[in-house]
């Protein structure tokens, strides 16, 4: 089940993809916010798949039992109170154990499978539905949101993203060593880089964005200026 044909997607996709640790998650999150817009955040598919995994027993290496796993799991996101997101794997509250450095690194490992991607393809554009959509991953604008309306590649330098991501994680009280976290982001990259399949490469209508001496309103604000160069938006406060 090969599916890189897209159908024209029901609502507005604004697709945000580019290496672990530019900022996405913030961003998309304060995007879909000011937009008024539904949010994706891939990744945690393949995080949550991957725990899944490892739960039912499953080897990160069984291609086939993973894109069977895939197609039964049931994953929901949901909203809290204080604008973060719940993620629930078969009706279990799994959010802090999908934002682990090492079910990250697990869902590295089971991406790299063309057919773990093909069974989550699917369950990904689902997402699209009115008002509009912002999608946070690798391949938004390269393979699942091909007609995007606006396709954003989000990066940073490896040093600034490791330091994000280090001070991201001492806020939540764990404790990880910034080289560590250098190391981990520079080997996750490579993997995501240079894997046969949906390497992470910007699309070849992608705007980049280099946010490394930006600050997350400049970001935000620069992404919500090309999408109005495109499509009509609501004011802030009106979306
Ligand atoms: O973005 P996040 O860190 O949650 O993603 C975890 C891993 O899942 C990435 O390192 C990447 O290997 C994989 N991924 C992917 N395609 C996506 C989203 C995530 O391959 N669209």
């Amino acid at each position: 089940m090969s599916q890189t044909r897209q159908d024209a997607p029901p609502a507005p996709v604004l697709a945000v993809d580019g290496p672990s640790g530019a900022g996405k998650g913030t961003i998309t999150r304060l995007l879909a916010r000011r937009l008024g817009w539904h949010l994706l955040d891939s990744g945690a598919l393949y995080r949550v798949l991957a725990l899944a995994a490892n739960r039912e027993r499953v080897s990160l290496d069984d291609i086939d039992a993973l894109a069977a796993l895939a197609q039964k799991v049931r994953v929901r996101f949901v909203s809290d109170e204080a604008g973060g997101e719940r993620i629930y794997l078969d009706g279990e509250v799994v959010t802090d154990e999908v934002r682990t450095e090492r079910a990250g690194d697990a869902a590295s490992r089971i991406a790299r499978f063309q057919e773990v991607r093909d069974a989550l393809v699917d369950l990904q554009r689902s997402f699209a539905r009115p008002p509009g959509m912002v999608a946070d991953g690798r391949d938004m604008g390269t393979r699942i949101f091909t007609d995007a309306t606006l396709k954003v590649f989000l990066t940073a330098t490896a040093e600034e993203r490791a330091r994000r991501r280090h001070k991201q994680l001492k806020e939540k009280g764990i404790d990880v060593s910034l080289a560590a976290l250098s190391r981990d982001i520079a080997e996750r990259d490579a993997r995501d880089a240079q894997r046969a399949v949906a390497p992470l490469v910007p699309a070849d209508d992608a705007r980049v964005l280099d946010s490394t001496d930006m600050s997350i309103p400049q970001v935000v604000d620069r992404i919500v200026d090309w999408l109005s160069e495109r499509i009509e938006i609501p004011p802030v406060g009106q979306a």
